[in-house]
């Protein structure tokens, strides 16, 4: 097997920078638009093994990264919960009815890993395709980004609805983190039992709040979470937007931290001396020419240095950008940080 990005997480050394991508699998591929028409919608896309299986593979083939990540979504999480999630065509999710009200607790129960079989399905049948290959990232959202969605119906740009909350309700904003907290314990100690090497807890929506608040309705949970996964598979925290939240990252129980691309890198080291760190290309500069490309991620690679690294992009790829855009960053963080060591 591939052990680079386990090894790398784990703090041993490697002959080179693993490398993957948030949104690796999903549409800059024509292969998995192919897969996503025979699908007919992306639910049933994510709720049907093999296909799901197909499409995480693909990057890893097509593409070359290092790991590849279980085809799902952080929404399936309120679904089980009993908050349907609904996927409209080039606008995102859209939840048909939301959470206003400590009334509308009772339609909510805390999930089991079983009501999320499908993913646990997708991941044991992944696993057996890869064969060893590359590790496998399974993945939640944050309990705080999950809220904003099941309290918003939408997404948003202020996500104003879900902040009001804590401002004027703030002991129902802890109940419903809570329930959303103990459903992704669940599910991820699933994800893990299933299969998965390593998982990734994906807090998009970090940045929109105070320190104060990030501190209180967020990273206490995130904390939590991975408290109780333990320590038999590395775990990843991105919260993008939370560069205010560094400090207390270092301290909290997982391995690596990623970095979107407004925080700056040595900054990061000094600010997370106990994590290893993942990210940050900006995903926008995969616009640049290949020359630009090569020389954004040579700067990357040597600002992040030849260990405790994991190459990635600050976000989830854009639909748009040129899959050579995308082979020519990785092929330049393996090249180029092979060549550093
Ligand atoms: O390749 C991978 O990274 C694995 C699959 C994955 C998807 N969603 C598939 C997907 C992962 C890890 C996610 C996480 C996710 N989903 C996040 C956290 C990461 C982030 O980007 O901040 C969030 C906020 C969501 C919610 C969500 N799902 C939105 C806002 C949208 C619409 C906007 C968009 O990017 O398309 C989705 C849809 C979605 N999730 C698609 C894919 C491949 C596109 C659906 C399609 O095929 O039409």
């Amino acid at each position: 097997m591939n052990t680079l990005l386990l090894d790398t997480a784990n703090n041993l050394p490697t002959s080179r920078t693993p490398v993957w991508l948030m949104r690796q699998a999903g549409r800059i591929l024509p292969e998995y638009r192919k897969v996503r028409e025979t699908a007919k919608d992306f639910k049933n896309l994510v709720k049907t093994p093999e296909l799901a299986a197909e499409v995480t593979i693909q990057p890893v083939d097509i593409l070359g990264v290092d790991a590849a990540i279980i085809f799902s979504d952080i929404l399936v999480i309120p679904e089980a919960m009993g908050l349907n999630y609904e996927m409209e065509e080039n606008r995102g999710p859209v939840f048909p009815k939301r959470i206003a009200s400590t009334a509308d607790l009772s339609s909510l129960h805390i999930a089991e890993a079983e009501e999320l079989q499908y993913v646990l399905d997708a991941i044991k049948l992944t696993k057996k395709e890869l064969n060893g290959k590359v590790p496998l990232i399974g993945f939640a959202g944050a309990p705080w980004t999950i809220f904003s969605y099941m309290i918003e119906g939408k997404g948003s740009k202020t996500f104003s609805q879900a902040k009001k909350m804590l401002y004027t309700q703030p002991a129902f904003s802890h109940q419903l983190l809570e329930m959303i907290t103990q459903s992704t314990i669940h599910y991820l100690k699933g994800q893990i039992k299933a299969g998965a090497d390593t998982v990734q807890i994906f807090d998009s929506w970090a940045g929109i709040l105070s320190p104060d608040q990030y501190a209180e309705f967020s990273l206490k949970y995130i904390s939590k979470i991975c408290d109780a996964l333990g320590n038999d598979v590395p775990k990843i925290v991105f919260a993008k937007g939370a560069f205010f939240a560094r400090p207390e990252m270092n301290s909290i129980n997982c391995n690596v931290v990623g970095l979107d691309w407004n925080m700056g890198i040595a900054e990061s080291r000094a600010l997370l001396p106990n994590k290893v760190l993942q990210g940050n290309l900006d995903p926008c500069a995969l616009y640049g020419s290949l020359d630009d490309v090569r020389r954004e991620t040579k700067k990357m690679i040597d600002a992040f240095g030849s260990h405790k690294h994991i190459a990635n992009l600050g976000h989830g790829l854009y639909p748009d950008i040129e899959v050579d855009k995308v082979k020519c960053f990785i092929d330049t963080v393996k090249e180029y940080s092979a060549t550093k060591r």
